[in-house]
């Protein structure tokens, strides 16, 4: 009997739960795995399978990979605020006609004691915060620190926290600390208590791996400026961990 071809998945990647995807799909034979990554960070933690880095050259490029590479289905597992690579993600999907679903992990919910403001962008965020505090934790990402480096915020003192170092334009005044998640409760509550902090700004990353701060932020009493994600584009389905992107790919190699 002839071996059915393995079903080649292209994941989007460069989140914990990318790899996570990649980790389940590489255990089965019947699917081909690789991840792409975007080729932001230095040395990346990588995934088990073939494994591609840098930019398609937008979503025609993205397109062209997937029919060169006899790609039978996308998933978008970026970072939910890699924003424009899931609609490159959408558009490449309808221009090569192959079935798309986006893997976000939820966001962020408000318990009782946190002090939140949501934000509608770094912009947005940036303009809250005079009124809130003095010294912030900054959490967003290297990208981005443009939003704060405003003379508006001249006044203020900024902890920014990275995976690799920013570049300018940053604050005026502010420290640089590269670490990368998992972070722990008590590491969080060190810091916020180390550097008189007194309010954080994030993004609604969402995920365990740097939910502490909100912890650390709420028993502290520090107000939170909290990003708010943009929207998955229009008619993607959506899974929320590994385990349903992979029933997902298991559906469709069934019915393939
Ligand atoms: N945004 C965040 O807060 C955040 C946080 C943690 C991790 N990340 C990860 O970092 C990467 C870049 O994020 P971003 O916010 O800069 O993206 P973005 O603004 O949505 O995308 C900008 C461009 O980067 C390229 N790109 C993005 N993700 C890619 C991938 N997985 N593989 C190949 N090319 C990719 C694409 O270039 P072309 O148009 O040339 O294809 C895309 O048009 C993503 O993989 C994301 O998962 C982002």
């Amino acid at each position: 009997m002839p071996v059915p071809a393995a079903v080649h998945v292209l994941v989007l990647g460069g989140t914990t739960e990318a790899r996570r995807l990649a980790e389940s799909l590489a255990g089965d034979r019947g699917v081909r795995v690789t991840t792409s990554l975007a080729g932001r960070v230095a040395a990346p933690r990588m995934p088990p399978g073939e494994v591609r880095v840098g930019g398609f050259g937008g979503p025609e490029g993205l397109a062209a990979w997937v029919r060169e590479h006899d790609v039978d289905a996308l998933v978008d597992a970026t970072h939910p605020f890699a924003a424009a690579m899931s609609r490159n993600a959408a558009e490449a999907a309808a221009l090569a006609h192959v079935p798309l679903l986006a893997l976000r992990r939820p966001g962020w919910v408000a318990q009782d004691g946190d002090r939140w403001h949501s934000a509608g962008s770094l912009a947005e965020a940036a303009g809250l915060l005079p009124a809130l505090g003095e010294r912030v934790f900054l959490t967003t990402g290297r990208m981005g620190l443009a939003a704060f480096a405003t003379a508006g915020l001249d006044a203020l003192w900024f902890l920014v926290r990275s995976v690799d170092a920013p570049e300018p334009p940053c604050p005026a005044r502010m420290e640089v600390l590269l670490d990368r998640g998992p972070f722990d409760l008590d590491g969080e509550r060190e810091l916020l208590r180390r550097h008189r902090i007194d309010v954080l700004v994030t993004k609604d990353s969402g995920g365990d791996a740097t939910a502490p701060k909100l912890t650390a932020a709420r028993e502290a009493g520090i107000p939170v400026v909290v990003v708010r994600r943009p929207p998955v584009p229009e008619g993607v389905p959506v899974a929320r961990t590994p385990d349903e992107a992979a029933r997902w790919v298991a559906r469709l190699h069934a019915s393939g």
